[in-house]
Formats: C-alpha cells, structure tokens, sequence
C-alpha cells in the first residue's frame, strides 16, 4: 500500500521561504550543480569582518574539510552585537524557569552586556583565543551567556550535559583539558534539585581546573573552595559590560561536544566558527521557515547539539526571539509545553519523539486546554517518529494546520541536513523526506557499492561536504577519519541505516552500528559495558538496545556475576549493578534490565555474538539464526528463557 500523503498547507505556503515542491527542487538542483556558488551566495547571511577568499576545500581521504577560507567573523557578534541596531529592545531569549509561570525576557541589549560582563570574567582569570572551557550548567540564561562569553574572545566551549556523572564530566574536561568551569551551585528540574556544584567538585579531584564560576540558581549555599570557586555573580558585577571582540577565522575551533561512538569513549566532536554558523542560521531560517518576529521554542537542552544549534547559535545568528526551557514536558503535568507556547506565543516548536511518546500517554485532554493558535511549525528530531506519533503531533498539537518537520541529522553534521520544509513538501509520517540544499545523500550496500535508483534499502553515506560538519575529533583526527571516512572512502559514513522508497523518500531505519539511541541520547553500548564490569559484583558483560515504548531503544544488560557477587541475591546484585552505570555515566544511561546470566553467546575463538543478544532482547527468538557453532549453546536457551519471564 502506498504511503499516504501529507500536502504542505497553502497558507504556511505563501509566506514561506521555499515555497513549493518545484521551488525546492529547483534550488536543490542548482545547489548541486555549483556548491560553491550556492554556498558562498548563502555564507552572504552571516557578517563578515573579513570576506573569505574560497569557499571550501574537501578531502574525504584525509578526512580534511574547511569552508570559507581566509574569512574573518565572530559567533558571538553575529548572535548579539549585530542586532543592536534595530532590534535592541527585542526579546532574544525568554527563559522559562522550571516553576509554571516563571518567565524572563532578556533583550539583545541586556544579552549583549550578559555575555560581556561574562566576557571579561573569562578574560580576568587569564582564559585566552582557543582555551577551553567547560560549561556544565543547567538551562538558565546563563549557559547561553557562557557559550556567547566564550565564543567572544575565542575560547572553545565545551557544554557538558548537567545529567552526566562526576566520571563523565571529569573524563571531559580532562580530554579538553578545561581550566575553568561554569556551574551553578543546584540545578532545578522538574521539581527536583541536581546538585550540581557537587558533581564538580567531585570531578575536579585531579585536574588541571584553576577557576569555577558558581552561579546560584537555588538558595542553598554550597561549600566554596577558596582560591579555586568564585561566585558568579560577584565576578560579573566587577566587570564592564563592553568586551572586545576577537575576530576568529574561518576555521579557528568554536566548540567541542562529546558524543557517543560504538568503541571507546566519548569523542570530542570539534566545529569551527564560519561554516557551523552560516550553516546553523541557514537551516534554522529554511526548517523551521522562520520570519522576523516568530518566536522560536526549541525544548531541548544546551547540552546536546540541537540547543548548541536550535536554541542558540541558529535563531540568536538569525536575529530571533529563543526560547530556553528550564523544565519537563509533565511538569507539573502534560500541559505544560502548550501551556509555554500559549504564553510566549510560540510559533516553532522543536522536541523529540520520546517526548511526545510520553504525552500520548496522557491522552488529547491535556493539550487541548490550550489555544496553541500562535504554532505553525512542529519539529521532531534524535530519532525515528512513529507514524502515529507524527499524526498524534501533526492532527492533535497542530489541529491539521501546522508543519511537522522531522529532521535529520547528528552532532557531527552540525545542523539539520535531511528534512521537510514547511511550505514545500509533501510529507509520509515517519520520513524525513528529502535532502536541504547543498546536501547529498547516498545509500551503498556493505560492499561500498551505491545503490542508485529508487526502492533501495542501504547505509547512509554523505557525498560532498557541508558547512556545517565536524571538523576532526579533538587531540585525534586519526580516530575521526577512521570513524567516518574509511568504511566507505570518498564518503562520509554517518552509522545510520537507511531506506529510499519508491518516491525517493528517504527513512532513517536506526543506527547499524553499536550505538543506542535512549530517549534520542547517543550511548555506545561499550560505555555502559565498561561502566559494569568495573564494578567487582560483575564479571562479564554484553549490553544491546531493546524495545521501549518511551525511550525508543532501552539498556539491556547481560551480566555474568563476579566472584564479590556470591551470596548476594539476584535482585540485590542487579540494584547496585544499576546504580553502578549511574554513577559511571549519568542517569540517561540507567539499565532498563539487567539479566543475570551464567554464560553468554560465543564463537569458539571467544567473541560475543551479539546478533543472538539482540533477537533476544527484541523477543525475536525464531531469529536467532544458526547457534550451532557457538562454543557452548546452551547458554541460549538459558538466556531466552530469562528473557521470557521479564518480557511477558
Ligand atoms: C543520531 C544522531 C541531531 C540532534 C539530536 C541527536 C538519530 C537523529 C533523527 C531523525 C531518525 C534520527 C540518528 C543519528 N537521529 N535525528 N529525525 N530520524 N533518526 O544527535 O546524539 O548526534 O544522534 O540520532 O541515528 O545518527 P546525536
């Protein structure tokens, strides 16, 4: 049966920026005829100190890209100073604090002596062009002015998710050898305080870090270590709100942001200045099809990349009113979101799938309560969306009138590059539809070979580079290029399987790599591997993703007991293991089932053969293929039948 068909609605149509399929089609046509000139008519948005003298460069071989050469700009001008002129007194940023009806609206004027009072803090403890330095706040305005402060004078920011554990944000701040953090002395959200001043201090044990900056965001004093802690809003008040501005190049590094690979640690995903921000502003005006005067509510957190992208750099480059989300979408309970967008007006509103998985549970009721007349962009993005999930959005929140824009892309491609526009494309529920712009994608086979035509099921590569990607991993381009350029050479291979139906409609089918996606946060099942078998009640591990109907893809963690273990019962030994990957990684990583297990699958030479780990933990048991010549198949039937008596 053939898939239906969403049209684009005529009146988001006649105002948009790309206004109808043809149009689209034209422009992409062009777009791929002459990247360079598209690009360099498109680097034309963003104020340049200096022009640049090329456009980009490309060598997929030595996994080498740079886009507009010679070029001189700054982020932070391009995000505030820049708009002083004419939309001084304009909201750039209303912060929405976790407390229903906690509002602040902050203009480009008071952003502007924000981020430069902040600017000549990090001047003041002696952070220099390309220092780096490490954020670790939750979403007040602060984290903005802190990545605005640091992209300023050139330091290299690198925004550490305030969920993450005391291992993993000292992991990062040595791998990016910090010297100063931001925090704040508690997070609050959902009701709940994250202590996070705490955290810090327990990651610094060790570490280079000179300077914390403390922000208070709760009333409860923390302990300060004197020489090292300094309060942040004494060190502001010290400074003048004009700081000058250092111009960066092209290519000199705007931040770092760690995410998850199938081996090892957190890679350090570095993106440099021109290219990430022409790219970011670019995409956030086309997706979302933003106009001067939209306010622009992207739910997500700073610390991930679609809040680097979507709420900060992408609307704040673009002159518009962002929106900065505190809390949760059932906070105090499942109105909350439309209940914000009622309030500030929102006329974009961005979140993932598993936030809309958790509100279809609560039925129509919830959102009904509110108007939600101002909404004329609904946005997905980190993960597949279900079909019914795209209707639920597009028929219930949207009421059949707005834009669903399910869109594609990853922290290493800096912006959106495979997505619907508002005004131009006919949409399937559950398809990304069609490539930005500038964009090229190919689907090959696991030989390498690209699968042309339609119809055609494949991984999905990227040919040709654009402003928006990645440009090595931190302290390890070896790593980056073996990562993305050498499965299938001369491509950039993005770890996502892919279909291109017969319309040419591509759906991301998941990651084909040992990559989870949990509530559309990236973990490598390596890491949450590591994290259990450091702890001596776990001998052995194998973790795979299994079906969740929140998270998308849950933990689940085959364990063979340690020696510490004996004696403990099952449920005790799985209650610490738990707390264990907590404690190692963060709450997001927190094990859905853990299976005590006495052996697990091998083949005779030792290695895990988790293909059979995966059918299980999908209940797939007639898939589990030819086990005969594992070294000891037993242990199967043993672990289906665990399985069983948990799946049930
Ligand atoms: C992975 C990247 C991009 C910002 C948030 C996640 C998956 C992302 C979609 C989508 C299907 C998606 C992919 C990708 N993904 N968007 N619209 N449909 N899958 O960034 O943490 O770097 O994760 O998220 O598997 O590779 P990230």
């Amino acid at each position: 049966m053939a898939d239906p068909i969403i049209a684009p609605k005529p009146q988001l149509a006649r105002r948009a920026h790309i206004a109808s399929l043809e149009q689209y089609q034209q422009i992409y046509a062009a777009s791929v005829r002459d990247p360079r000139g598209f690009w360099r008519e498109c680097a034309a948005r963003v104020d340049w100190f200096h022009p640049f003298e090329r456009t980009f460069r490309q060598d997929f071989a030595n996994a080498e890209v740079s886009w507009f050469l010679g070029g001189k700009l700054n982020a932070a001008h391009n995000c505030v100073d820049r708009w002083l002129h004419d939309r001084a007194e304009q909201t750039a940023l209303i912060w929405v604090g976790d407390e229903p009806g906690t509002y602040r609206h902050i203009s480009f004027h008071e952003l502007h002596e924000n981020v430069g009072r902040l600017a000549n803090v990090l001047r003041a403890h002696g952070v220099q062009k390309g220092d780096r330095v490490c954020i670790y706040l939750p979403m007040i305005p602060e984290a903005a002015y802190a990545m605005l402060a640091c992209a300023r004078i050139g330091a290299v920011h690198s925004v550490v998710f305030a969920g993450f554990s005391a291992e993993s944000l000292r992991d990062r701040i040595v791998d990016a050898d910090c010297r100063v953090v931001l925090t704040a002395n508690e997070g609050l959200r959902g009701g709940k305080v994250i202590p996070l001043k705490a955290t810090v201090d327990a990651a610094l044990e060790g570490t280079a870090v000179t300077t914390v900056l403390v922000k208070r965001r709760t009333d409860t004093a923390v302990p300060m270590r004197a020489g090292r802690d300094l309060d942040y809003d004494e060190q502001v008040q010290r400074q003048r709100a004009y700081c000058p501005i250092e111009w960066m190049d092209s290519e000199d590094p705007l931040f770092v942001l760690y995410t998850s690979g199938s081996t090892g640690r957190p890679k350090g995903q570095l993106h440099t200045t021109g290219g990430y921000l022409v790219y970011a502003s670019y995409t956030h005006e086309i997706v979302f099809d933003w106009h001067r005067g939209d306010v622009h509510f992207c739910a997500a957190d700073v610390g991930w990349i679609t809040g680097h992208s979507y709420i900060v750099y992408g609307p704040l480059c673009n002159g518009a009113t962002t929106v900065m989300f505190e809390s949760t979408p059932v906070y105090p309970d499942a109105r909350r979101y439309w209940q914000v967008v009622d309030d500030v007006q929102a006329s974009i509103f961005y979140t993932a799938p598993t936030a809309l998985r958790a509100l279809v549970r609560f039925g129509d009721e919830p959102v009904r309560t509110s108007s939600r007349a101002s909404l004329r962009v609904l946005g997905s993005v980190g993960e597949p969306i279900n079909p019914e999930i795209w209707r639920w959005y597009h028929d219930v929140v949207g009421e059949g009138r707005c834009a669903v824009v399910d869109t594609w892309w990853q922290t290493e491609t800096g912006g959106i590059l495979i997505s619907p526009l508002p005004g131009a494309t006919p949409c399937k529920p559950g398809s990304a539809t069609f490539p930005l712009p500038g964009v090229r994608p190919v689907l090959v086979d696991e030989h390498g070979r690209e699968l042309t035509g339609n119809d055609v099921t494949g991984n999905l590569c990227l040919v040709g580079s654009w402003p928006g990607q990645a440009r090595t991993i931190l302290n390890d381009h070896e790593r980056f290029r073996q990562t993305y350029f050498t499965t299938y050479p001369g491509r950039y291979f993005t770890g996502d399987g892919c279909r291109r139906d017969a319309d040419g409609y591509y759906w991301i089918t998941g990651r084909v790599d040992d990559v989870l996606n949990v509530s559309g946060h990236r973990l490598g099942t390596a890491e949450v591997e590591s994290a259990l078998v450091a702890h001596d009640y776990c001998a052995e591990a194998a973790v795979v993703g299994c079906p969740h109907d929140v998270k998308g893809t849950g933990i689940y963690c085959f364990v063979i007991r340690g020696k510490a273990a004996e004696g403990h019962d099952d449920a005790e030994v799985e209650d610490v293991l738990r707390q264990q990957v907590r404690d190692a990684i963060g709450a997001i990583a927190t094990p859905d089932r853990i299976q005590l297990v006495s052996g697990l699958p091998k083949t005779r030479s030792g290695k895990i053969m988790r293909r059979i780990l995966r059918k299980v933990a999908e209940s797939r048991y007639d898939e589990l293929g030819d086990i005969s010549t594992l070294a000891e198949p037993a242990v199967v039937e043993e672990i289906v039948a665990g399985h069983k008596t948990w799946a049930k």
